[in-house]
């Protein structure tokens, strides 16, 4: 076997591994469409709404959806063909393994950790907002040291004119940590059933906020529909060119965090009991369902609110703050409720993701064994779940990571692009391999693919781009460092 760091997973060892299999297959289509679902709408609807409609698009910020939805259909056709063709965890990791090589697909694989786990960390600290809220709204505070990490505590402390305690922990972030922790050890069974439930509870919130917020519709609000383009300042004092076509592109990347979460549908091919039929259905399944939803609330929202309206705390809770602005304050409740309920099967689907995706590559050998240990009764990978619970909890407690979803959607657009290079290549490289979903028209779909999510990536946070750039960056070395030298490939 070569050396080079080019070399691919044969194809016929796929299919072992998809024989191999030691997970326990109970997730039929819906449950599978659930989980893609599940993990699509979080925070980003309900918050990133305002900033899209504020500092990018205006009303047009339905054109934004439209626009980061399309890339993402591009991208769900891809993943589809895969998920058919190799039903293993690894995803995206492990359908660049196959095509594009060893290193590229470790590099994709690192970077979903910033899917996935960072995704985790980011929708964790949101939470734990959500939850402060619905106890804020019962009367209920908890002190602001349990529930900010060290350095938000010390400025909340300031900025408040409070002595401050000298240390803070985010206590409900850390809580929530543990108990998906416990859901995903427990067994996937366990795991779908809570995230069904939370599903229907949170398909129901934005279906009310579509049809109630419709009835305070202001069509005044939409015209114009594109604004012309001008500065608009930001809070960091900085003044940027909104509106127009270039708002709507920059809005669409500003919300594609929204729309994370359908590939996520791809790492539980191991759990799938017919997933060559069933997971490209789940993956477009999914997707479809909620970018008509999300397309119909950003509509109700810039019809409901003049988007020029929507600054300081209305930037930070939207949805909820056009309801009370058109005399509906009991709205709040229901979507602060949704919305924490909702954030629990996000959080959920991510971990879940996370260390499905270890287990493919542990078992290539391009991590340790540790990550392929699979409980005998639980049949979960059950010490990599309870790792990665114990990083995500430990990061959201204590430090400031909330202000990181464009890393996110960085490591995410990257899996994307990689995932339409990859399955392109395999079209042409193996013809003949029988593919039970075909992506229609490849030849345009993926390349449009990998521009769209690229066009996407360049127009995320200049900061976010360099963090996530250092993060790849770190994981070149431990591929060279750990992952080449134990690769399975090394063997013979
Ligand atoms: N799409 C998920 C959310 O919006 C990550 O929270």
């Amino acid at each position: 076997m070569s050396n080079s760091i080019w070399r691919k997973k044969p194809m016929s060892a796929y299919e072992a591994d998809i024989k191999n299999s030691e997970l326990k297959r109970v997730l039929g289509k819906w449950s599978l469409t659930a989980i893609g679902i599940g993990a699509i709408i979080g925070g980003g609807i309900f918050v990133l709404t305002g900033t899209g409609a504020h500092y990018h698009a205006g009303p047009a910020l339905a054109l934004s959806f439209v626009l980061a939805g399309i890339g993402c259909i591009f991208a769900a056709l891809c993943y589809a063909e895969f998920a058919a063709l190799l039903p293993v965890e690894g995803s995206a990791y492990a359908y660049a393994y196959g095509t594009i090589g060893e290193f590229f697909a470790w590099i994709i694989g690192w970077g979903l950790v910033l899917e996935y786990a960072m995704g985790a960390m980011t929708v964790a600290v949101s939470w734990s907002g959500y939850f402060n809220k619905l106890l804020h709204l019962f009367g209920i505070e908890i002190p602001y040291y349990l529930k900010n990490d060290p350095f938000s505590a010390a400025t909340y402390a300031k900025s408040m004119g409070l002595e401050h305690v000298g240390w803070g922990i985010n206590l409900p972030a850390f809580v929530v940590t543990w108990l998906v922790t416990y859901i995903l050890v427990k067994g996937i069974k366990e795991a779908a059933s809570a995230n069904n439930i939370i599903v229907i509870l949170k398909v129901a919130a934005i279906l009310f906020v579509i049809i109630v917020g419709a009835f305070f519709v202001n069509t005044a609000n939409w015209t114009p529909f594109i604004p012309a383009p001008e500065m608009v300042e930001h809070a960091d004092g900085s003044m940027k060119e909104a509106y127009g076509w270039g708002g709507i592109a920059s809005g669409a990347a500003a919300i594609f965090f929204a729309y994370i979460g359908f590939d996520a549908v791809s790492t539980q091919a191991g759990e799938a009991i017919n997933p060559k039929k069933d997971m490209p259905f789940a993956i477009i399944a999914s997707l479809v369902i909620c970018t008509i939803l999300y397309i119909l609330v950003s509509l109700v929202l810039t019809g409901m609110i003049n988007y020029k309206d929507i600054v300081g705390d209305a930037l930070k809770a939207p949805v909820a703050y056009a309801f009370d602005k058109v005399g509906q304050p009991w709205a709040v409740f229901i979507i602060t409720a949704a919305a924490t309920a909702g954030l629990i099967s996000v959080m959920l689907v991510m971990m879940l993701g996370q260390t499905r995706v270890f287990l493919g590559m542990a078992k290539d050998g391009l991590l340790p064994n540790f990550f392929r240990q699979v409980h005998p009764t639980f049949r979960t990978p059950w010490k990599s779940t309870i790792l990665v619970g114990f990083l995500v909890s430990v990061v959201s407690a204590f430090t400031p990571i909330g202000v990181l979803s464009d890393m996110c959607s960085f490591g995410t657009l990257f899996a994307f692009a990689m995932v339409c290079l990859a399955v392109l290549l395999l079209r042409y490289r193996e013809p003949n391999l029988e593919r039970d979903f075909k992506a229609p028209a490849l030849k345009i779909v993926a390349p449009l693919g990998i521009l769209t999510n690229l066009f996407l990536i360049f127009n995320l946070d200049g900061l976010a781009q360099k963090l996530a750039f250092g993060w790849l960056l770190i994981g070149l070395v431990v591929y060279f460092l750990y992952g080449k030298p134990n690769s399975n490939l090394n063997e013979k």
